[in-house]
């Protein structure tokens, strides 16, 4: 297998964890290279639930060495409460976790700084509230902690955790919120070192290896590339790359490594929080969307935004990341529908445009240009092959691989294992 990438092609939560799942067999190792516990999916094996955010889902399969990259933040005590919930459903995770020294720490000091940020409704931007953009703040300020301040004896560790929530406590309370108890988070953070410290490798040198023994690799993105740091709707987005330079940056392996980039998309489009939608439908058919879909954050419940798939951000994911593949999923969300639009330019004051403005201000302000689509009668989850699917549903996916410019070989149709439809090639 070749190595590969799998990216969100969206706002996030474009069901990238199911794809993962179909590759994940054929891969040996399985590493996130971005973003930390404000991604979330959960895995149904045999009735029996698994909620990830920081460790790949890939630790289900038993062989499966599971990466937590150098581009990642990580919250210590989420790692460890994920980890012994998988234990105590019977995963062995004894030397299958490895995190990268290098990857930054998300202190309870930045869940409490981006808590005041985003009480002050100006700049709120809808996030997770895991304190992810401040320890990302932290990191390109030089000023963050690596999980590496594992390794350091215990008392010096708590040092180094004592002057660093101080100083994160000055400007908690200079923003007019609620300091962190120091001395009782100090001392849980040096509590976990035992636990935390075996998991500590230099995840590059691991990937290098495996890259030079020819072990195929998985890399899993998080979040979706309109919401990356750089590429997405600035200021509403996440604070890290979840295109394509992000995978390199953040596990360290080089572009001459990766074989298959695959994008994943949903059927329509979702996002969680504030920032421009253009596609997005209001009242009836948006609530339609978002019960059929089940679209409620898998981390923090709140209920999705729903709209058209936008095809203008679609080409935009597909350019930014050099996607070599693609899947669509939740395609039996749309079973039922007389018709279907697909957003394809955006009127934007006197002229019309193919191409998506970078941040959000221009965005706030486009009109899309809508293409319609016949729906189709009968269930998509059904079928089991390409050929089963309602014929407009294929012009459907067809009309969607034009205007995207990239062939969909994964057709997802279902929860199921079972309803991923793979093309073979033309
Ligand atoms: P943060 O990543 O928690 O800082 O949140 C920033 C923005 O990204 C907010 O709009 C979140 O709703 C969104 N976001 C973060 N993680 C995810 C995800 O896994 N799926 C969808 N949206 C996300």
């Amino acid at each position: 297998m070749p190595n590969r990438v799998v990216l969100g092609g969206q706002w996030g939560d474009e069901g990238k964890a199911k794809i993962v799942d179909a590759l994940a067999p054929e891969a040996d190792i399985v590493a996130r290279f971005q973003g930390g516990a404000n991604a979330g999916h959960t895995v149904i094996v045999e009735g029996d639930r698994y909620a990830f955010h920081l460790i790949p889902s890939g630790i289900l399969h038993p062989k499966m060495i599971c990466i937590l990259g150098n581009g990642m933040v990580i919250d210590p005590a989420a790692l460890l409460a994920e980890k012994k919930s998988l234990e105590k459903k019977g995963v062995e995770t004894e030397g299958r976790v490895l995190v990268s020294r290098a990857a930054h720490l998300v202190l309870p000091t930045h869940k409490a700084i981006e808590s005041v940020w985003e009480s002050a409704s100006s700049r709120a931007v809808g996030t997770t509230l895991r304190g992810i953009g401040p320890s990302y703040r932290d990191k390109a300020g030089r000023s963050g902690l690596r999980m590496e301040v594992f390794d350091l004896p215990g008392p010096e560790l708590g040092e180094r955790l004592t002057v660093k929530l101080a100083e994160d406590n000055h400007t908690i309370e200079s923003l007019g919120g609620k300091p962190v108890e120091v001395g009782r988070e100090v001392e849980s953070l040096v509590r976990a070192r035992a636990e935390i410290r075996p998991l500590l490798s230099d995840t590059p040198h691991v990937l290098a290896e495996a890259v030079s023994q020819g072990r195929a690799l998985l890399l899993e993105g998080a979040q979706g590339a309109l919401l990356d740091i750089d590429h997405g709707t600035y200021p509403y987005l996440t604070s890290s790359n979840c295109t394509i330079g992000g995978a390199l940056a953040g596990t360290g392996i080089g572009p001459d490594a990766l074989g298959e980039i695959v994008g994943v998309f949903k059927a329509y489009c979702t996002r969680v929080g504030a920032g421009p939608f253009p596609t997005e439908l209001e009242g009836e058919a948006g609530d339609r969307l978002r019960d059929r879909g089940r679209e409620f954050g898998t981390t923090t419940g709140r209920p999705r935004r729903c709209g058209w798939f936008d095809a203008v951000a679609g080409r935009f994911a597909r350019r930014v990341n050099g996607l070599t593949a693609a899947a669509l999923t939740k395609l039996d969300v749309l079973d039922g529908l007389e018709t279907i639009r697909v957003g394809v330019r955006y009127r934007l004051g006197d002229h019309e445009t193919d191409l998506f403005p970078p941040g959000s201000e221009r965005l706030q302000r486009a009109e899309v240009v809508y293409e319609e689509f016949k729906g189709w009668e009968g269930r998509v989850g059904d079928a089991r092959s390409w050929d089963a699917l309602p014929s407009a549903a294929r012009v459907y996916v067809l009309a969607l691989e034009e205007l995207v410019g990239i062939r969909f070989r994964w057709v997802s149709t279902g929860p199921e294992r079972d309803q991923l439809i793979e093309r073979e090639s033309d």
